[in-house]
């Protein structure tokens, strides 16, 4: 049968939470020196275990940089084109022997330290004061992840207590000191370590053990400051790890963690097909983990009787090919029109799921397997930055709403390697979720095409209200004829770019092979 899709404006799944378009800075190659800041000669972090290209080095003039001396054009995209809500910071892996207290304070002071997650050295010029003052002007929350690598529950007092505490203390004086100002940092979100699962974490623990710490660190901070939210460490989301760490903490924390990467490597270039279809149809994955972790979530909350929610943070995602973006290149990957279709996924499983995913960081925010690349005075918006900037725009003010696609061709052959997750099935070809405008008046769908080859012209159907022939859409369409085109510096950084038009609505719309497609339908 040929594909249609229904969509049910009266049976809402949950309003989109804002969060799901958050970010990750992570001190790692490019991210903060070269993407937060301009990468001048005195921070610049590389060593020969992690080179970067500084033998083409300019400076970033000083009329690109905020008074603070932030890199303006990164800020600005980030702010005002995507307007990422939060972002994650210091890590990732970095966290894991990241000790706050070597980031504050006179700069020229501050202690250089080796860095174990990546190699290479740490200058410690950005801090945790710094950090806050570009959340300030990029308008962002902090989300803060807590070192239980080197870390002890004492020193992560002294951090929460640094940026929240308004009494007569310590640390909280120091802030004062430091910043020559009163008030709080206010930090609300606060990560209970990072991949504390992984043998590549340092202070890697097992389940159990991480489970009894977080517990014991999490009665501690709340007795410190009850205005956190914390989230615990997860791992895939379908893990024994996750079902024991969400049995050990469903009491303590506000949010669960789950990190997943599609693309992984290994990779068989000569198997183009199988490869496009690996990495359009790896979001699946994500879903399952999804479905998956709110079983975990439910069952152990019903075992300890709590009746406070606890909602997934997939706090990192995102394609990432790692035979490409490897530690040696700072994990830089220029991605392809196939990517952005992935990314397209990622986000329509965010937005379906939306009852219990209140958070989400594209990993990560600049140069570092990053939707956006810079050179010392510019930017390169990739083509995995649309799909993120068109459910930024569309997808983010209102309701999602549940949604049929019905008689979508299946694709049948293999998705993931199997040590990176599961699928439910055989995928829908056809990927869709819908947002109800919060004025009602409009309807946003979001449809990726996951045929390489097919293009199908579906009926799109609106459950009793209906759109009515004729009336004027809106049509946002990212796609090129090749799938494997990519934006690039030097005159091609516009080749994969969403093209937008107004079309009169006939009841269906022919979505073309790999292709994102974001339609606005008027409701009345
Ligand atoms: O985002 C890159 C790395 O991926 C992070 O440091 C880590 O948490 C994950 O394994």
């Amino acid at each position: 049968s040929s594909p249609s899709i229904d969509i049910f404006p009266s049976a809402p799944i949950a309003p989109v939470s804002k969060y799901i378009f958050s970010g990750f800075l992570e001190h790692l190659g490019r991210c903060i020196h070269g993407g937060v800041l301009p990468a001048g000669p005195t921070n610049f972090p590389y060593t020969p275990r992690n080179p970067c290209p500084s033998k083409d080095y300019v400076e970033t003039p000083k009329e690109l940089l905020t008074p603070s001396g932030f890199r303006k054009d990164v800020l600005e995209i980030l702010r005002d084109e995507l307007q990422m809500p939060l972002v994650r910071w210091p890590g990732g892996n970095y966290v894991s022997s990241y000790h706050f207290e070597d980031g504050i304070g006179p700069k020229e002071q501050r202690k250089r330290r080796p860095e174990l997650a990546w190699g290479g050295e740490e200058s410690n010029q950005f801090g945790t004061d710094e950090f806050i003052e570009w959340c300030r002007e990029a308008k962002m929350e902090p989300f803060v992840v807590l070192n239980m690598g080197t870390g002890t529950l004492a020193e992560a007092l002294h951090w929460i207590e640094y940026c929240n505490g308004t009494g007569d203390t310590y640390y909280a004086n120091l802030r004062r000191k430091h910043t020559g100002r009163d008030e709080p940092y206010n930090v609300v979100y606060w990560g209970l370590g990072n991949e504390v699962y992984g043998p590549w974490q340092v202070g890697q623990m097992t389940a159990e053990a991480y489970a009894a710490a977080a517990r014991q660190w999490a009665h501690a901070i709340r007795l410190l400051d009850p205005n956190v939210k914390l989230v615990g460490c997860g791992e895939t989301g379908v893990t024994q790890w996750d079902a024991v760490v969400l049995d050990g903490l469903a009491d303590k924390v506000d949010l669960h963690s789950i990190h997943l990467y599609t693309g992984f490597g290994p990779r068989d270039r000569s198997q183009t097909e199988r490869e496009f279809a690996r990495s359009v149809y790896g979001p699946e994955a994500a879903e399952y983990a999804i479905e998956t972790c709110r079983g975990l979530i439910q069952k152990s909350r019903l075992a300890r009787n709590v009746s406070a929610p606890v909602k997934i943070a997939f706090d990192e995602y995102g394609p990432w090919d790692e035979t490409v973006g490897t530690p040696r290149n700072g994990l830089e990957q220029i991605y392809t029109l196939t990517d952005a279709l992935a990314m397209a996924s990622w986000l329509n499983v965010f937005v379906r799921q939306s009852d219990v995913v209140a958070l989400a960081c594209n990993a990560q925010s600049v140069n570092v397997i990053s939707p956006l690349m810079t050179r010392p005075t510019g930017v390169l918006r990739q083509a995995t930055y649309y799909p993120l900037l068109l459910f930024s725009q569309y997808m983010r003010e209102g309701t999602a709403v549940r949604l049929a696609v019905n008689g979508s061709p299946k694709f049948e052959g293999e998705t993931l390697p199997t040590w990176i997750g599961t699928v439910k099935g055989p995928p829908n070809v056809l990927d869709a979720s819908a947002v109800l405008a919060q004025d009602g008046k409009s309807l946003r769908v979001a449809v990726v095409n996951r045929s390489e080859r097919e293009s199908y012209t579906v009926p799109v159907r609106v459950a009793l209200a209906g759109v009515d022939s004729g009336r004027e859409v809106e049509v946002h369409e990212l796609w090129h004829p090749d799938v494997k085109a990519k934006n690039e510096w030097d005159g091609k950084e516009h080749e994969v770019v969403v093209k937008t038009r107004r079309a009169k609505w006939t009841g269906e719309w022919t979505f073309r092979e790999h292709s994102f497609t974001l339609l606005v339908l008027p409701l009345q």
